[in-house]
């Protein structure tokens, strides 16, 4: 029998923080991030099957909470996700997240789960599946501009599915720095902390610039980014939040994951809305090209679309059985009689 014939529709597996750390241990961290990447490519081949919408965005003054929902016609999925960059200062992280897989016939919820860590693995193994279409085939130097709660992950998966051996680090506070090389020591990486963003982008092929403020902040200058480049935008991924130069975007060639999300909260906010940019799952599924040259800038503009986090939870959703580690919860109501949902309160009290 299988998992899914044996699992009762009413009890929800739940992933929890516990067990997300646990299923990473178990299965290795660069086994998740290249079997979450596979997932996502996947999914990036049948792109045009699935439902999208941008995602539906709370602002206030200090971040956002946004819902992330899409669905493949079999699955639903939703991820409930914050961003404020000022939380790390009052010991509370810039980024967390829970979501929601479902099945789609019975309208029941089939997974439940953490999604913070899950983010982080699901950002980096698309910034890597983006990065092996369209950075330098030759590639082994990433700078990382930014160095908190992605950065060690963006690392491991640009190891794990590019060869990247050579890491350049860089944040306005050293402590982060030395934290990400403190965390990433003894995994093969040669690993230069450097004191300025200029020094960490020297020499380096693929510049990946994650870091969180809320404001059009210019952690990239043009003089900053040498012919042939490729360059991973995290950090950008609000209205008003964004990381590049304009006259950066001008020379790149601009992928993006879903542009009526991009155009709003990307790097692109800062271009014509008719600015030319290429849908990534284009290039992956042969339809459009990716890196045509040799001195072409790459620019893989990052928002983080609702497909990808779909990918991760049916990713987790298949760990299940191997690793065991969830946990059933009491979620949807069950009574014998599917209409009698006031009779099973009421026999409930007859036990009391
Ligand atoms: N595109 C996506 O899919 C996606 C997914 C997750 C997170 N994000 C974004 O990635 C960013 C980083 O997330 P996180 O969880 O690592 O945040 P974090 O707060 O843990 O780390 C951000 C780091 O950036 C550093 N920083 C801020 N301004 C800087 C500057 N001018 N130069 C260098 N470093 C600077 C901070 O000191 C901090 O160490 C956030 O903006 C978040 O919204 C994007």
């Amino acid at each position: 029998m299988s998992f899914d014939d044996r699992q009762s529709l009413n009890l929800v597996p739940f992933v929890s923080v516990d067990d997300m750390m646990n299923v990473v241990l178990d299965i290795g961290i660069e086994s998740c991030l290249s079997g979450i990447a596979d997932y996502i490519a996947q999914d990036f081949a049948r792109w045009e099957l699935f439902d999208k919408t941008p995602r539906v965005a709370a602002h206030s003054s200090v971040g956002v909470i946004e819902l992330m929902p899409t669905s493949d016609g079999v699955k639903y999925a939703f991820k409930y996700v914050n961003g404020h960059p000022k939380n790390t200062r009052e010991g509370l992280q810039t980024v967390t997240a829970f979501g929601v897989l479902s099945d789609v016939d019975s309208g029941y919820p089939v997974l439940i789960s953490e999604m913070t860590i899950l983010t982080a693995l699901r950002t980096a193994a698309m910034s890597a599946v983006a990065a092996r279409a369209l950075a330098p085939k030759d590639a082994d130097c990433m700078a990382i501009i930014g160095n908190g709660a992605q950065s060690e992950f963006q690392a491991l998966a640009f190891q794990a599915l590019l060869g990247i051996r050579k890491l350049r680090l860089y944040d306005v506070d050293r402590t982060a720095t030395r934290k990400c090389a403190d965390n990433l020591a003894g995994r093969g990486f040669e690993i230069v902390e450097c004191a300025t963003p200029e020094d960490a982008v020297e020499g380096a092929q693929i510049i990946t610039t994650v870091t969180a403020d809320k404001q059009y902040a210019t952690i990239l200058t043009d003089n900053m980014v040498g012919a042939g480049v490729h360059i991973n935008a995290i950090g950008g991924d609000c209205p008003g939040k964004t990381e590049l130069h304009r006259d950066i975007l001008l020379r790149s060639d601009i992928f993006v994951e879903y542009p009526p999300q991009t155009r709003i909260e990307g790097e692109i906010q800062q271009l014509d809305e008719d600015h030319p940019v290429t849908e990534l799952w284009e290039v992956l599924t042969g339809r459009a090209e990716g890196r045509t040259s040799a001195r072409q800038v790459t620019l893989f503009d990052s928002v983080g679309f609702a497909i990808e986090d779909f990918s991760a939870l049916r990713w987790l959703r298949d760990q299940l059985e191997r690793t065991g580690r969830y946990e059933n919860l009491d979620m949807i109501a069950d009574p014998d009689e599917p209409r009698d949902l006031f009779g099973m309160i009421l026999r409930a009290g007859a036990k009391r």
